[in-house]
């Protein structure tokens, strides 16, 4: 299954997260625009309730966070993970931590029956597009898309769209 992303970040390491790591993921979301900012509060569940669909990236010995990803399975479909947010510092872009992030999460034991990745992504945000479809591609799957909330109705216009994909069935080697 590798593609070979993670060889540009030897030395990095992938981990589910912790409550000591919520002020690194805090001041990495902020760092990570156009990501909404959550609370500290926020950020602190998903290193804790959430930590089994969650990872993070940091160098070794460093506090600072180069990466993490937050899921969750959605609550009455739990062969679905929802990938809530995607996020790589700007000096790791374009090297293949996203990917590989997302790789390490789908391929823990953990998470071997879900069959479905979702997510929902801004309409013009380039990047997030192509790791999604790459990914996708990676993992034998198709990607459906519809609009999960609308721009005008659930964001009073402050923010855009927020498109659905729907990426499955995932094959993995062992399928
Ligand atoms: C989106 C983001 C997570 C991608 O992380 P990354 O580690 O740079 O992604 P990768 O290096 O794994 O690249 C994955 C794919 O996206 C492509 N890509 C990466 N940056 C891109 C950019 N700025 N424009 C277009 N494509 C881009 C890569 O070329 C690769 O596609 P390929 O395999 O066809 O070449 C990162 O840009 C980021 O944190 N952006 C700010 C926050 C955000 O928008 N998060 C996503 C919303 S959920």
């Amino acid at each position: 299954m590798g593609n070979g992303a993670g060889d540009a970040h030897p030395a990095l390491h992938l981990r589910s997260p912790t409550p000591d790591d919520g002020v690194a993921v805090f001041e990495l979301i902020a760092r990570c625009p156009p990501l909404d900012p959550n609370s500290r509060y926020c950020n602190l569940l998903q290193c804790s309730h959430f930590a089994q669909t969650s990872i993070i990236a940091h160098a070794e010995n460093a506090a600072k966070a180069l990466g993490f990803v937050s899921g969750y399975r959605v609550p009455d479909r739990p062969d679905t993970l929802f990938v809530w947010q995607v996020a790589v510092d700007e000096a790791a872009r374009g090297t293949g931590l996203g990917s590989r992030l997302l790789e390490a999460l789908l391929t823990r034991p953990a998470l071997a029956d879900c069959r479905y990745l979702e997510t929902t992504i801004g309409p013009d945000n380039r990047a997030s597009w192509r790791l999604f479809e790459r990914l996708a591609k990676q993992f034998g799957a198709v990607i459906e898309t519809t609009t999960l909330f609308e721009s005008q109705r659930h964001f009073s216009g402050l923010h855009p769209d927020e498109i659905l994909l729907r990426i499955g069935p995932l094959e993995r080697i062992a399928d």
